[in-house]
C-alpha cells in the first residue's frame, strides 16, 4: 500500500531522536506523557515549580532509558523564567519539536465566595502560563518551520462538573480550549500543529487533595463515568504521544476528549 511520506506504518508513531518539553512534570499527568515520550527515545525537558519531584523522575528515567533528560524549575506564568528555561533547553538539546502544556492547579469555591487572589491566580497558572509557553516556544518552532503544541485542557473546559463549585478552573480551561483552536489557526501556515487533549477525572495528587474535603464525591463521580473508573495518567498519554506523531500531521486544533463517556450523559 502506498502510504505516501511515511516509509511505513511505525514510521508514522516513531518520535525517537525528537526533543520535548513537558510542563507540570512534576506532576501526575505530566510524569506520565514524560515517561512515554522516554520511553519512545525522545529527550525530554521536565518543566515544573517543584524541584524535588522533576530531578527524581530525571533519574528514574535516565536510568532506564538512553535518552537525555533536564529537570528545570521554572514558574510557567514568569516570564523572565521561561525565557531563560527555553533558552537552557535550546542551548542542550538543539531544537524542540514538542511541546507539553500540563502544569495546572484546582480549587473549590463557591462564586459568590471567590475572592479576586482566588480568580487570578487560577488564570494565571491554568491560562496565562498556557499563553507564555506556547508563545516563548513557539516563537523557536515558527522560526523552524515546524513543531507539535498539545496543551492539557479538561472536560471541564465543555462541562460543568458536579457537585463542585470550580467556576475559575472551569472558564480557565475553556479558554485553554479556545487559545488551541485560536494558535492553531495561527500557526498552521509555519507548520506548527497545536491540538489540546480534554481529561476527565484522572487519578493525581490535584484530584487527591481535593477529595480530601469530600471524599464521598469519588463515588457520586464514578456513577456519572460512563466507562465506570476514573482515568489513570496513563490513560492520558497514547493520545498525547498520538498528536506528537507524524500520524497526526493533519490534526490541528482539535479537542481529544479522554473522559471514560462522561461528557456523553
Ligand atoms: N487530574 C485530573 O482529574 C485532571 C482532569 C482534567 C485535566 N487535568 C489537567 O491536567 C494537568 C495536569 O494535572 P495533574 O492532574 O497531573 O495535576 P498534578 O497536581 O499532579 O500536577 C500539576 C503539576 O503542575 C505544577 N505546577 C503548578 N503550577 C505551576 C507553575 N506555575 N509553574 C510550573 N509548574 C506548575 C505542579 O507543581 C504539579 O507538579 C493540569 O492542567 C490539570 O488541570 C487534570
Amino acid at each position: 500500500m502506498d502510504l505516501g511520506k511515511f516509509k511505513s506504518v511505525k514510521d508514522m508513531f516513531t518520535l525517537s531522536g525528537q526533543k520535548a518539553i513537558v510542563t507540570g512534570a512534576g506532576g501526575g499527568i505530566g510524569g506520565a506523557i514524560a515517561y512515554g515520550f522516554a520511553e519512545l527515545g525522545v529527550d525530554v525537558a521536565l518543566f515544573d515549580l517543584d524541584s524535588k519531584r522533576i530531578v527524581e523522575l530525571k533519574e528514574i528515567l535516565e536510568r532506564r532509558f538512553p535518552v537525555k533528560v533536564l529537570a528545570v524549575k521554572v514558574d510557567v506564568c514568569n516570564r523572565d523564567q521561561v525565557e531563560e528555561a527555553v533558552a537552557f533547553v535550546l542551548k542542550n538539546f538543539g531544537q524542540i519539536d514538542i511541546l507539553v502544556n500540563s502544569h495546572g492547579i484546582g480549587q473549590w469555591t463557591p462564586f459568590e465566595n471567590m475572592t479576586d487572589e482566588d480568580w487570578s491566580r487560577m488564570i494565571n497558572v491554568n491560562l496565562t502560563g498556557v499563553f507564555v509557553m506556547c508563545q516563548v516556544v513557539g516563537r523557536h518552532m515558527i522560526r523552524r518551520g515546524r513543531g507539535k503544541i498539545i496543551n492539557i485542557a479538561s472536560m471541564s473546559g465543555r462541562i460543568v462538573n458536579r457537585p463542585q463549585p470550580q467556576a475559575h478552573y472551569n472558564a480557565s480551561k475553556a479558554g485553554v480550549i479556545m487559545l488551541t483552536k485560536s494558535l492553531a489557526a495561527e500557526w498552521a501556515k509555519y507548520g506548527v500543529n497545536v491540538n489540546c487533549v480534554s481529561p476527565g477525572y484522572t487519578l493525581t495528587p490535584l484530584v487527591e487533595n481535593l477529595l480530601r474535603s469530600q471524599p464521598e464525591y469519588a463515588d457520586q463521580w464514578r456513577s456519572l463515568i460512563p466507562l465506570g473508573r476514573f482515568a489513570e495518567p496513563a490513560d492520558v498519554v497514547g493520545a498525547v504521544i498520538f498528536l506528537a506523531s507524524r500520524a497526526a500531521d493533519y490534526i490541528t486544533g482539535h479537542d481529544l476528549v479522554i473522559d471514560g463517556g462522561y461528557t456523553i450523559w
